[in-house]
Parts: C-alpha cells; sequence; structure tokens
C-alpha cells in the first residue's frame, strides 16, 4: 500500500491568506511538501517568506485556508493535537536565535528539557551527540558569542533537529555565511534529510543552495502577493516564463559575466 515515501504529501497548504490585521501579505497560496523534499520557500525581501514559514510552525494563524500536517489541519486541531503536530517539528529562526547567556549544550538541551521527561544526564548526552552530528564536538561549554558565525548556524541546526523532528524549518540558514561554510551547511543539511529521513522547509535566496540541495519550491511575489511558480527551481530556471522568476534565478549570470569581463 505504501507509496514512493518520498511522493507522500506530508505538508500540504490549501488556499492561504497571511495578513497582519486588514494587511494582506499573501493571498491564495496552494502547494504541496512531500515527505523527504527539501522545499525552497523563494522571493524578494519582504514578500513575506519568514511569515509563510511562522503559519507552518503554527506561531500565526491563518487569515484564510489551512496548512495540513499528514491530512490533519493544523489550526482546526484541538491544542493537544497541535502541539503533538509541532513536537514533530524543529525550526531555526532568520537571525539565529541561540541564547546568549546559555552554552550551545545549554541551548540544544532546552528543547529536550522543555518537552521530553529525559534526566539531566541523557539531555546532557544527546545535547552533545546533536553538537557531534553538526561537527561541534568540544564545544559544549561555549557561549555563541565565542564561536564563529558559521559555527552559530550549526548550532541552531542542532538544536532544531534535537527532538529528531520529522520536519526541519530553517530560515535563511547561510546568510552572512562565506560560500564556503554556506556549501558545508548545504552538505550538512542534505545529510540531516538523509539521516533523519526529515522533510526540510527553507527560505533562502542562495542559488547556490537553492540548486544544489532543492527538490521543490515556491515563488512569492510581493506585488501580486501571491506565488507565482511552483516546481523543483532547476525545473523553474529552465521553464518558467515569468520574468521575475526568471531574473531571481539567473542572477548570478550577471555577476559571472561581470567576474569575467576584462
Ligand atoms: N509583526 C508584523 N506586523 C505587521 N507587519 C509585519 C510584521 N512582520 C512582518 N510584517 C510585514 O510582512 C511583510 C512580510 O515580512 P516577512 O518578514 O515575512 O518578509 P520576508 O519575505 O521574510 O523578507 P526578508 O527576505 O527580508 O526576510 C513585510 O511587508 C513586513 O513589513
Ligand atoms: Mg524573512
Amino acid at each position: 500500500m505504501p507509496a514512493a515515501p518520498e511522493r507522500d504529501p506530508h505538508i500540504v497548504v490549501e488556499n492561504l491568506t497571511m495578513a497582519f490585521g486588514t494587511f494582506v501579505i499573501q493571498h491564495d497560496l496552494n502547494f504541496t511538501i512531500n515527505k523527504g523534499d527539501i522545499f525552497i520557500i523563494m522571493g524578494g525581501s519582504g514578500c513575506g517568506k519568514s511569515t509563510l514559514l511562522r503559519h507552518l510552525v503554527g506561531l500565526q494563524a491563518p487569515a484564510a485556508g489551512r496548512v495540513l500536517y499528514s491530512g490533519e489541519s493544523l489550526w482546526d486541531a484541538e491544542q493537544d493535537r497541535r502541539e503533538a503536530i509541532l513536537r514533530k517539528t524543529g525550526v531555526t529562526y532568520q537571525g539565529g536565535g541561540l541564547w546568549s547567556s546559555m552554552t550551545l549544550a545549554e541551548n540544544v538541551a532546552l528543547p529536550l528539557e522543555q518537552y521530553t521527561s529525559l534526566g539531566s544526564a541523557e539531555v546532557a548526552d544527546l545535547a552533545a551527540l546533536n553538537l557531534s552530528l553538526v561537527g561541534l564536538a568540544g564545544f559544549e561549554d561555549y557561549y555563541p558569542s565565542q564561536i564563529s558565525g558559521g559555527m552559530q548556524k550549526r548550532a541552531g541546526l542542532a538544536r532544531a533537529m534535537a527532538l529528531s523532528p520529522e520536519v526541519l524549518l530553517f530560515d535563511e540558514p547561510s546568510a552572512g555565511l562565506d560560500p564556503i561554510s554556506s556549501r558545508l551547511l548545504d552538505d550538512l543539511i542534505l545529510e540531516l534529510r538523509d539521516s533523519l529521513g526529515a522533510t526540510v522547509v527553507m527560505v533562502t535566496h542562495e542559488l547556490a543552495s537553492i540548486f544544489a540541495v532543492g527538490d521543490n519550491g515556491i515563488f512569492l511575489d510581493a506585488e501580486s502577493k501571491s506565488q507565482i511558480a511552483v516546481g523543483d527551481p532547476r525545473h523553474l530556471l529552465s521553464e518558467s516564463s515569468d520574468p521575475k522568476v526568471q531574473r531571481f534565478l539567473r542572477r548570478g549570470e550577471a555577476a559571472k559575466e561581470l567576474g569575467s569581463a576584462p
């Protein structure tokens, strides 16, 4: 009976309208994120990518429409069901979000203390394990200010995956990183997807990341306040006829031409 797992719809967004009061940010969003996919949310600054992520992780309620996790509506579910669904998600926010007054181990331990009944020794072991999975073994007792930006991003990932989530959501995980660190982070995200079998939802405008890891994605437009393209970014590059999508996905080409100019 089971279909190929990677084709199973995991998160379905139906006719979603997002608004702050009467100010609509995006309307009529419709897309499906399949299990095990790395789904990219794209679009210009201010179009509503972070807002969409907040709707997916239960921080902001839709003005209209639904967000379904494995067929169950997040916002129509009872509180305890909603919490059960969200417990299976791990998220990193734009701008980091590590607690500066806590060590890396304490940061990673936080969701474990909050959501499990594990004892302190087990929590410490698991926190250390998660930090080692992102290449931060030995840095348990460091504070965020004592490590580099790339390491902070990886510590954020370690915290997001502490509860072995089924869905990982990242808002601009590689923003501000140099190309090599950014590439390593992409590899790490691919590894996490493969080892956890998780579905990944990622906001990013980094073209290298988008093409390296994206299986599917959506392009939000600030002007029309709705989606103007859905699909595998590589297909959108070759097949989308929308000039905004083309401009976004081909930014690198102009830069390359400039770089090779005499
Ligand atoms: N708390 C808020 N109250 C009112 N408006 C908000 C709030 N948060 C965001 N907005 C507005 O919603 C719109 C979308 O913001 P959002 O942060 O989702 O954009 P974004 O696509 O993530 O941008 P960026 O690429 O710069 O991160 C913006 O116009 C912003 O001003
Ligand atoms: Mg944002």
